[in-house]
């Protein structure tokens, strides 16, 4: 056999890529909200083996427990027709007790991978629960919500490198026993904790809207959508892209909703540009917005500064006023520091981020980062295949911070390699696919 037949299906260059985004997530919080169907299907033995890798990478990992596909078969197996099935409705004495036996079923399943993959796990009872009471005239018996989350409790644990399993049958201050919602548990631990990401694996690809499906959506763009259209979104998921805005509104920059059946798919989803689900975006890019007339003087000075030294090509007030539509800009206290523009290359599906510029007092913060990160969601966002960088001066930049391949001037469209070539500047391209 030739060794090229057993060689693994990744590519060098995916390698590199992926490795970049590994150090990023060091010492962060992670919340793992796996659904309960999740728990029950093949490919939990690999979850298992990718949140082994996320702990070795010191990623501080807390576990929510759901519970709705094994309630269900609880149910039809003991005959009980339940008055809840996801802490959405009222909990009734039947539905509670196959709950707590659920929870409990889960938790054991959890605990038993997690140990068989040499990870140290407790059950945490780290949230008080208030009753849900009476809603609209409705007794929620057993029903709960969150009222309370013990942040130091789990704090003490992670640190201690024990990952915390918080189930969904929670207790109120006097110990009665309640039912919560595990999306809205999720949501709660992620502010309590200040989480970096709240991972929901789900039995559903993420969301398709419109009929695409989509990989990342800003946080504003989905809570519209909640309120003009929430038929737009899934039924399976609506739930959770609900959650996914509260969570991000309490602080967590980023919700992933994502199929937990596929394997490797968590890791891909963390440490790859794109990953395998939908991620919803919020503040990490609250300080960039799109260019208005009024940025232009702001976008000329900034980008005649990296002109002087020939860092990026000349373009006039008039010239970015005609472009003004196609830039964006990075403020902090109302003044503008950063700048950068998406061109689509008609025709094509392929966009150029150009004239990237950072005022030289603010360089060296991740704000360059952050504009050319922030082009490439909005690139994927218009379906664009790939976008290209010109540059003489920030090969590096682009190659080794924002995972750019070098490219080559036939990588152009025609009345761009010409442009390119009459210019004489002899910039490098760099190309990045999505
Ligand atoms: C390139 C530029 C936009 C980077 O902005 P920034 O806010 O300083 O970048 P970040 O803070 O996100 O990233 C900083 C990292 O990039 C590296 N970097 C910055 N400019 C670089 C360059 N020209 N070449 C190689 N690496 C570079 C820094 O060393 C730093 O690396 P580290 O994190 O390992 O320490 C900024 O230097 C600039 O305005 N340059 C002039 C204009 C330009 O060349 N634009 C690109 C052509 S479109």
């Amino acid at each position: 056999m030739h060794f090229d037949d057993q060689a693994p299906d990744i590519k060098p260059t995916d390698l590199r890529g992926i490795l970049r985004y590994v150090p990023q997530w060091r010492g962060h919080v992670f919340v793992i909200a796996l659904d309960g169907a999740i728990v029950r299907d093949e490919n939990f033995a690999n979850i298992l083996l990718d949140l082994a890798v996320l702990r070795s990478l010191h990623i501080r990992i807390v576990i929510v427990l759901g519970i709705g596909t094994p309630l269900q078969e609880l149910a039809a197996a003991r005959g009980v027709t339940l008055s809840d099935l996801r802490g959405e409705a009222p909990v009734d004495d039947a539905t509670l007790d196959l709950a707590v036996e659920a929870a409990a079923r889960v938790s054991h399943e959890v605990m038993r991978g997690l140990t068989a993959n040499g990870l140290k796990c407790v059950a945490a009872n780290a949230v008080r629960a208030a009753e849900a009471g009476i809603l609209k005239g409705v007794d929620q018996m057993h029903r709960g919500k969150v009222d309370k989350v013990d942040a130091a409790l789990l704090r003490e644990l992670i640190d201690a490198e024990i990952v915390p399993l918080v189930p969904v049958i929670v207790f109120g201050r006097d110990g009665r026993t309640l039912r919560v919602n595990s999306d809205a548990l999720a949501s709660e631990l992620s502010h309590a904790l200040q989480a970096s990401k709240l991972i929901f694996l789900t039995p559903y690809p993420g969301l398709h809207l419109s009929g695409r499906f989509v990989t990342n959506i800003k946080v504003e763009a989905v809570r519209d959508m909640l309120e003009t259209e929430p038929e737009a979104i899934d039924e399976a998921l609506r739930s959770k892209v609900r959650h996914a805005v509260r969570t991000i509104e309490g602080g967590t920059p980023r919700v992933h909703i994502m199929d937990g059946r596929i394997s490797e798919g968590l890791l891909t989803e963390i440490f790859s540009k794109v990953g395998v689900g939908t991620m919803v975006y919020g503040n990490e890019y609250q300080q960039i917005r799109r260019a208005r007339r009024f940025d232009i003087h702001a976008i000329h000075a900034i980008t005649r500064n990296a002109v002087r030294t020939d860092a990026l090509r000349y373009r006039t007030r008039s010239a970015i006023e005609k472009e003004i539509d196609r830039f964006f800009v990075y403020e902090i206290d109302d003044s503008v520091i950063g700048c950068a523009a998406l061109v689509p290359y008609p025709g094509t599906e392929i966009g150029e981020i150009a004239s990237v510029s950072v005022q030289p007092f603010y360089q060296n913060r991740g704000v360059g980062r952050k504009l050319v990160d922030f082009a490439i969601l909005e690139a994927e966002q218009r379906g664009m295949q790939a976008v290209v960088a010109l540059t003489t001066q920030s090969v590096a930049f682009f190659r080794d911070l924002c995972g750019f391949e070098e490219g080559s001037p036939s990588d152009l469209p025609p009345e761009r390699r010409q442009i390119h070539e009459k210019s004489g500047r002899n910039s490098r391209v760099l190309v990045k696919r999505l």
